[in-house]
């Protein structure tokens, strides 16, 4: 039995082992495996390297018996010798009854298809048979069990669709009774083996403190430091995580399609590119927020999608970045909207704070659309007052986007001299720069507000405020 914390409990294992393999594999919980294909034949190899007892489950029989007798059902550097190893130290076996390993083991480790389903979705069939299971097993099971999810699955799959097939068939209540973790998988085919052992990062969303502790345990040899989170969170991270390799891979690959006609060696500006880890490769610019403005980014992403055009080049990554950024400056306008506030405080009025560059700050159309509904807004920026000049920035205002030019009219007069003046009498707020004056100010807020910067994290957000990303 599992404590769950610092003992683990001893596993008598399957005849054959070697002494040596008891003493280590004592101190570790066993594990079954059940999918065993590419992600659970190496986790199979994996666990069983690090010293565990593994059963592997499969409804396939030639993958068990690949797996029984320690053959890789897959080609994978060095997971044939790890399954070979595992076997013949009595670590590894491998049944079709899943049931049955779920009874004998203290976690399991579930990595079925989850395929495309007909209609887009994801396909849940498996996920389901193999829950099934799982709780016919727990219902007769009294001590602590993991079940540790490992498909790539859409947020809310592993509490919404699995646990209560489990809990339905077990008769028993997640986190009281059993513990889920959600522990994505990150390895990459072809060198899965050295990835375990020097994972890019491990991931261990779980509903209690007790399981997550008995999985961070497992991964303590590869990874001392484990990131622990809910399992929604996860989830997620796996998705997202996908979605930004395949957006690496497509704009460098748009950037190849750019620089050919241009004459430019794409992999000489790459080269270059990824040198910078201050702005290109860096957590800098990935925080959900408010929308890209400025005097560059908009003007350059559109010479970019031009110079394309010209040479007869199609973009589409690159050439939807200006869409994708109206729609979160429309969305901040619909927010504003719903509120059906008829006076707004604008906090923060240049493109980013700590500059008073108006320069197709993306705020401005915000105002623009309260103006033209005949709201009255009042403006407040730190860098902004009546006396900064900023006729100049005014033209360019007119000039860059005609639609602004109302707003650029009437900009000096929309001007508040104080926080205070701008927020008297406003029915909602919106917050485009985190400071903490504007955070002071809205700490007791009463009204909607409209934060698209994350003003507070945690505990103290006001219940009145509102982001478009979270
Ligand atoms: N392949 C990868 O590199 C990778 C990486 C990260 C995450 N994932 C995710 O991990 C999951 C598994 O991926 P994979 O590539 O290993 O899939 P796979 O199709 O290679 O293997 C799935 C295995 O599950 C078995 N299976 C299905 N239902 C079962 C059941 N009820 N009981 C026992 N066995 C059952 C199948 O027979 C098959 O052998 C998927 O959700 C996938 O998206 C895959």
């Amino acid at each position: 039995m599992l404590d769950g914390t610092t003992r683990f409990a001893p596993h008598v294992v399957a005849t054959g082992a070697q002494t040596s393999a008891f003493t280590v594999i004592e101190a570790k919980p066993s594990v079954s495996v059940v999918g065993l294909g590419y992600v659970g034949a190496v986790s199979t190899a994996c666990l069983s390297d690090l010293g565990h007892r593994v059963i592997g489950v499969d409804l396939d029989p030639v993958k068990v018996g690949q797996i029984a007798s320690g053959r890789s059902p897959i080609h994978e550097e060095g997971l044939g010798d790890l399954l070979a190893e595992g076997v013949a130290a009595g670590r590894i076996s491998a049944t079709h009854d899943l049931v049955d390993a779920v009874r004998e083991t203290d976690v399991t480790f579930v990595s079925v298809g989850t395929p495309t389903a007909a209609d887009g979705g994801c396909d849940y069939s498996y996920i389901i048979a193999a829950a099934e299971k799982i709780g016919e097993a727990l219902r007769d099971k009294d001590d602590w069990h993991v079940v540790v999810m490992r498909c790539s699955i859409p947020p809310g799959t592993t509490m919404q669709v699995m646990v209560p097939v489990i809990e339905r068939l077990s008769g028993k209540v997640c986190s009281l009774d059993f513990g889920v973790c959600f522990n994505p998988e990150f390895l990459r085919e072809g060198v899965a083996v050295s990835d375990f052992r020097a994972p890019p990062k491990t991931v261990i969303g779980a509903t209690d403190d007790r399981s997550a502790n008995i999985v961070a345990k497992m991964f303590a040899p590869v990874d001392a430091a484990p990131l622990l989170t809910s399992i929604e969170t996860a989830e997620m991270v796996k998705y997202v995580d996908n979605v930004w390799h395949a957006t690496k891979v497509t704009f460098a690959n748009e950037v190849g399609r750019l620089c050919k006609p241009l004459g430019v060696d794409s992999h000489a500006v790459m080269d270059i590119f990824v040198k910078d880890t201050k702005l290109n490769l860096s957590p800098y610019y990935l925080k959900p927020g408010f929308a890209f403005g400025g005097s560059c980014l908009p003007k350059e992403v559109r010479a970019v999608a031009h110079i394309a055009a010209g040479a007869g080049v199609h973009l589409p990554l690159i050439e939807n970045l200006t869409r994708s950024n109206r729609v979160q400056i429309e969305t901040a306008a619909d927010m504003l909207r719903e509120t059906g506030a008829k006076k707004v405080a604008v906090l923060g009025l240049a493109f980013k704070p700590g500059t008073d560059d108006l320069r197709e700050s993306p705020v401005l159309d915000v105002i623009a659309d309260l103006m033209a509904r005949g709201v009255e807004v009042r403006a407040h920026d730190m860098a902004i007052t009546a006396e900064t000049n900023v006729s100049g920035q005014l033209a360019y205002v007119r000039h860059a986007a005609p639609g602004l030019t109302r707003v650029a009219d009437h900009l000096p007069e929309l001007l508040a001299d104080s926080v205070d003046e701008a927020l008297d009498g406003a029915e909602a707020v919106l917050v485009t720069h985190a400071n903490d004056t504007y955070r002071a100010a809205l700490a007791d807020a009463r009204v909607p507000v409209i934060d698209v910067v994350r003003l507070y994290d945690g505990a103290d957000k006001p219940p009145v405020l509102n982001g478009i990303g979270w």
